[in-house]
């Protein structure tokens, strides 16, 4: 088999990256490891920024998003009893949506599908071979036979415990990494949302966050131990423990019901870098990891898709090579940045085991500037919306 990009991974960047290629004229097979239901079954991100919106109409799959996201001006932070909205319209005139990434998934396979791209999944033993040389190549196993592809580039959009980042050699690559003592115990709840915007919520008795994906249908998450085990939590105790993380007006209102998914993440910072060796490009996940408490994953995997779909179309119609070689560059300078914001919002929301009386007034008195400076908020709209690219 030929093909002029593989792309290992089935996730939200290697099916958007595919489908803007295809806009192109720009052929790609992507491998996928899992089943697509396996796929689709897995809740993770819930709000996307504006750039991901644009890419999404770009590569013609949005007709679905516009029609069903919400659209949300601002967000809510709440410590104790008090609670505050920073307007990311009045502030800077920009909005993020409440959409799904099981639906942005979802909306990319239907239209993957319609075009007839070729996606093979189960795959397994992927190897990316002379990614570093003018003729690279992946093979894989399919049904216990061994199959190869020869391609000009790879996309490694395989997510964080894919084969794409380690098949750069440990001499060129440098990965830095932080590891939070503590992680989210989240469960979706086909109840109304507590509130119209979402509430990011410090307590004493740890971080808690109050999300949606509709009407009828609630996300939320309470910090947990990393030792905590999701099947160890009843649906009441998870909502006991809920309400007393939120304002007293809030928990009064909060409407519980049976769990239809209940599941814990750790929390984690980490980049490799160069994003790029040869041939072979990292994309995602693949490349780098944030806590979710910016709501930057999604978000910042998609920017990374931004930079190589320019890269590669600059190579295939212009035959110009200056994104390819300068993609490393330019999406790691947007990837620290969301780094920088997903791990500050992480250190001002959350209970630290090691936190001294002084760390904890510290914490407090940067809430309250959020709370009351305008400058302060306008920083973090900016970057919860997202960054320019
Ligand atoms: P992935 O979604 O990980 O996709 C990678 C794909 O590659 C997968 O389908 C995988 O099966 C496939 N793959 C792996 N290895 C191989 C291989 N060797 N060969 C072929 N295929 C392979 N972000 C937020 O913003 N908010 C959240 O609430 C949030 N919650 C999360 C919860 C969890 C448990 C996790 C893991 C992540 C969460 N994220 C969240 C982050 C967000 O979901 C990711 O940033 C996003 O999924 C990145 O997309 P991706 O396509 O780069 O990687
Ligand atoms: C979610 O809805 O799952 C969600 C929203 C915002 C975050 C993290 C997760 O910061």
């Amino acid at each position: 088999m030929r093909t002029q990009v593989v792309i290992v991974g089935g996730g939200p960047s290697g099916l958007l990256l595919g489908q803007l290629l295809h806009k192109h004229g720009i052929e790609t097979v992507i491998l996928e490891r899992k089943t697509r239901e396996y796929v689709l079954a897995r809740i993770r991100a819930g709000i996307l920024e504006t750039g991901l919106v644009n890419m999404m109409r770009e590569a013609g799959v949005a007709e679905r998003m516009d029609r069903e996201c919400f659209v949300h001006h601002g967000t809510c932070i709440s410590y104790e009893n008090e609670m505050f909205d920073i307007n990311f319209q009045k502030l800077i005139g920009q909005n993020v949506i409440v959409y799904g990434q099981t639906e942005v998934t979802h909306d990319l396979y239907d239209a993957r599908a319609a075009i007839g791209a070729k996606t093979i999944f189960e795959v397994e033993n992927v190897r990316i071979c002379d990614a570093d040389r003018d003729a690279p190549y992946v093979t894989f196993h399919t049904d216990g036979t061994e199959q190869r592809i020869d391609c000009d580039f790879i996309a490694g959009c395989d997510g964080f415990h894919g084969v794409s980042r380690k098949t750069i050699p440990e001499t060129v690559r440098r990965e830095y990494e932080k590891i939070f003592p503590f992680g989210w115990l989240g469960i979706l709840s086909e109840t109304p949302p507590v509130h119209e915007e979402l509430i990011y919520a410090n307590s004493t008795r740890g971080f808690a966050l109050c999300s949606m994906r509709n009407e009828n249908l609630s996300r939320y998450y309470v910090q947990c131990e990393l030792t905590d085990k999701a099947e160890n939590w009843s649906d009441d105790a998870f909502w006991d423990e809920l309400k007393r993380r939120l304002p007293e007006a809030i928990a009064e209102r909060l409407v519980t019901g049976p769990s239809i998914e209940k599941s814990i993440a750790p929390l984690r910072s980490f980049v490799t870098e160069p994003m790029r060796w040869g041939r072979l490009f990292l994309c995602g996940d693949a490349a780098h990891i944030v806590p979710p408490t910016g709501a930057k994953g999604l978000n910042t995997a998609a920017s990374d898709v931004h930079y190589l779909y320019e890269a590669l179309v600059q190579y295939y119609r212009d035959n110009e090579d200056e994104g390819i070689e300068r993609y490393s560059e330019k999406a790691l300078a947007r990837v620290w940045k969301a780094e920088r914001f997903s791990w500050a919002t992480t250190n001002l929301l959350h209970r630290f085991p090691d936190q001294t009386p002084f760390d904890l007034k510290m914490q407090r008195a940067e809430i309250e500037s959020l709370h009351h400076n305008e400058i302060a908020q306008r920083w973090f709209a900016q970057n919860y919306v997202g960054l320019p690219y």
